[in-house]
């Protein structure tokens, strides 16, 4: 496995990459989420490239970038044990050069959900995305469900500027209680870390009654609401039924597929989940079909 951390480095490296090209973009503190789309991208082509960058834009001023877990040592041993080619290691003066004034904002998907609670947060992943695709210049590219709206802001980007590369999505990889992984579950105390099953709990209730045949928006963000009011160190930032193909908040009437989502804060750590309605669309082929349109 090759490490790069130059923008020089990475290109000559790339040049040097043959056949169809796989590429998984990362913020580091990899886990399994991260690993099943290496191995996925693995599996598809004939070279994978992983990118690992904590990218300061996408946070706001009172989120945690100073505290963002890193081990970069621990990251490249898991990379290269799962088979990656190449790694490009940027730092954020490389990335955003004194007088960087070039911006990637997708203006509508980009409004609800996550939008609305965590302004500029995808202005600075579109940048970043849209820069890390032409240093790379992958032919397809894996993201996870998790960040479900991040996908969709991503394949429009990829789709309105013309990259010449296919958007994969891969389903959320969980933890044996239902929580979905995410580098910042190492935050959780242990009460906490009990108390964080609670969003998969309240996903599956909603999934529950729409099962049953309930199709109101309101009723299926009501029952996950219920079940997270029951764990007492959940607070609720939001939870959404939205039309999974503009995100756009459902009201009386509901139109299928649906993206039933939400945020939860577990004292300081906030985290994200959800899931697509009906249920079979979680797999490969159909999230990379629905989210985004
Ligand atoms: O999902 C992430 O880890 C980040 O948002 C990404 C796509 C690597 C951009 O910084």
């Amino acid at each position: 496995m090759q490490i790069v951390d130059t923008i020089a480095g990475l290109r000559a490296a790339r040049q040097g990459l043959k056949g169809q090209v796989g590429v998984v973009l990362t913020m580091g503190a990899l886990h399994m989420g991260h690993l099943t789309l290496v191995r996925e991208a693995r599996d598809e082509n004939d070279a994978v490239l992983t990118t690992i960058f904590v990218n300061p834009t996408q946070f706001g001023a009172n989120e945690d970038l100073s505290k963002y877990p890193r081990d970069l040592p621990r990251d490249l041993a898991m990379l290269e044990k799962t088979g990656v080619d190449l790694v490009f290691t940027p730092t954020s003066e490389m990335m955003y050069p004194k007088g960087f004034q070039t911006w990637v904002d997708v203006t509508e998907v980009s409004q609800g959900l996550e939008g609305q609670h965590r302004p500029g947060h995808f202005k600075g992943v579109g940048t970043v995305v849209a820069k890390l695709f032409n240093l790379t210049q992958p032919d397809i590219a894996y993201f996870g469900q998790k960040d479900a709206q991040q996908v969709s802001v991503i394949k429009r980007m990829a789709h309105d500027l013309n990259f010449p590369l296919e958007v994969a999505v891969c389903p959320t990889v969980r933890e044996t209680d239902g929580l979905a992984m995410s580098s910042r579950n190492v935050y959780l105390l242990a009460e906490q870390r009990t108390a964080a099953g609670v969003l998969f709990r309240s996903l599956q209730a909603a999934v529950g009654i729409y099962a049953a045949g309930e199709r109101n928006p309101e009723r299926l963000r009501q029952a996950a609401l219920r079940t997270l009011h029951d764990e007492p160190l959940a607070q609720a930032e939001y939870v959404s039924a939205a039309d999974a193909a503009t995100l756009e908040e459902l009201n009386a009437i509901s139109i299928d597929p649906i993206l039933l989502s939400m945020a939860v804060r577990i004292g300081q750590v906030r985290l994200i989940d959800n899931v697509l309605l009906p249920l079979e669309l979680n797999n490969r082929r159909d999230l990379t079909r629905v989210l985004g349109g």
